[in-house]
């Protein structure tokens, strides 16, 4: 029987697919059927999924991770599982985000937890959510509103996956790339500065990092008991909410709450003219990216809607404050209590909301 205490899974780093035996009999294998359209001559991804005899391709995004749609959503995963269902049994997630919180999620209740694997198929799976045991469902139009802590036994780390992902699945990872780099124990910002290479060149170098800075902190507070683990959600906040009201992908969302975050730690004196500064100029010189309230496309939300959407996805206390993380400076995340009011005025004074 699995157990889920050990949050640290094991990560296997590979160039290619693993291509071991996996007992046919015990591993069900859960894929994003999207990936199908990568199947090629130089590329053994179609043998890799058609190793395993019990597979369900599905269709993944936020859909997928429906709270509504959940019960049927199980059951057309149980049909081609190997019966009877055992806790021996290990389900195989190979996908994005979305199906790996699905899949976790799953492998989390059915028959009280049975074995997980996860092979994330994108740069945000593999550097972020694919570690750290947390898996989740959305319900009535918020985020992560349902989910377990159940880390997963294996983690594959697939770079020849990860390549063949199109162009803007690279670029929806940079949100929390940058994330990690400013807020991670190796503070690998400062070798970002340093990178010549374009940022589709270099990603791989600090996926390193990223898995590595990530264990630091969830191993010190799994649970999210202690601030400790809270720091993770550096742009979290607004990003989520802003997630949620466009539709955005996740990665876009987060960078944009980072850049929420950074102007309201220098608006209040956290981070200096100078430290915010840098970081800016990294992020638009290396990243070509900018907060969204420059571009002419971005309509603003009201600040009910997001107001609503804050008091849905955070715990927000008595006094009406919740918890929010700053930055003082690169590697000085800082998790604070503010008011829920304080925070849409901030975001109003930003030009985030109307
Ligand atoms: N559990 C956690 O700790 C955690 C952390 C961060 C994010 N998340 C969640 O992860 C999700 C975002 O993950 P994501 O960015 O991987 O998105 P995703 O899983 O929704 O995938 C994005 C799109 O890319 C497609 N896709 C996946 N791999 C592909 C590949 N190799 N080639 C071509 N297309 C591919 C998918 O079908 C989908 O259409 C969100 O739901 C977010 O809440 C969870």
């Amino acid at each position: 029987m699995f157990k889920p205490d050990n949050f640290k899974s094991k990560i296997i780093v590979r160039a290619q697919l693993p291509f071991y035996k996996l007992d046919p009999d015990t591993h069900f294998l859960l894929y994003d059927k999207q990936l199908e359209s990568l199947y090629s001559e130089e590329f053994d991804l179609q043998d890799f999924v058609e190793s395993f005899p019990h597979r369900l391709g599905l269709k993944a995004g936020e859909p997928l991770k429906s709270f509504r749609d959940f019960p049927k959503n199980l059951e057309t995963v149980l049909k081609p599982w190997p019966q009877p269902v055992k806790r021996s049994h290990t389900l195989v997630a190979l996908g994005g985000g979305s199906l790996g919180d699905f899949a976790g999620f799953v492998a989390s209740i059915l028959k009280r937890g049975v074995g997980l694997i996860h092979i994330p198929s994108t740069w945000l799976a593999a550097m972020d959510s694919a570690h750290g045991g947390k898996n989740a469902l959305n319900m009535a139009g918020a985020k992560n509103q349902i989910g377990t802590f159940y880390p997963a036994q294996k983690v594959f780390v697939v770079k020849e996956l990860l390549e063949s992902s199109p162009r803007e699945l690279k670029e929806q990872a940079y949100g929390e790339l940058i994330k990690m780099a400013l807020i991670g124990e190796s503070q690998f910002f400062r070798e970002i500065i340093e990178e010549r290479r374009p940022v589709e060149d270099f990603m791989w170098r600090f996926m390193k990092n990223c898995i590595e800075d990530k264990y630091h902190v969830i191993l010190q507070d799994p649970y999210e008991s202690k601030t400790i683990r809270q720091t993770l959600n550096f742009g979290h906040s607004l990003g989520h909410a802003l997630e949620s009201h466009f539709e955005w992908p996740h990665g876009d969302s987060v960078l944009q709450g980072i850049f929420f975050s950074l102007e309201w730690s220098r608006y209040r004196g956290l981070l200096s003219q100078v430290g915010y500064d840098k970081i800016m100029s990294v992020i638009s010189e290396k990243f070509s990216r900018g907060p969204a309230y420059e571009f002419r496309w971005y309509r603003k939300p009201a600040l009910k809607a997001i107001e609503r959407l804050l008091l849905a996805d955070k715990k927000i206390n008595d006094q009406g404050q919740l918890n929010f993380v700053f930055l003082k400076g690169v590697g000085k995340p800082s998790v604070q209590p503010v008011l829920l009011t304080d925070l849409l005025s901030e975001a109003k004074r930003q030009g985030w909301i109307k």
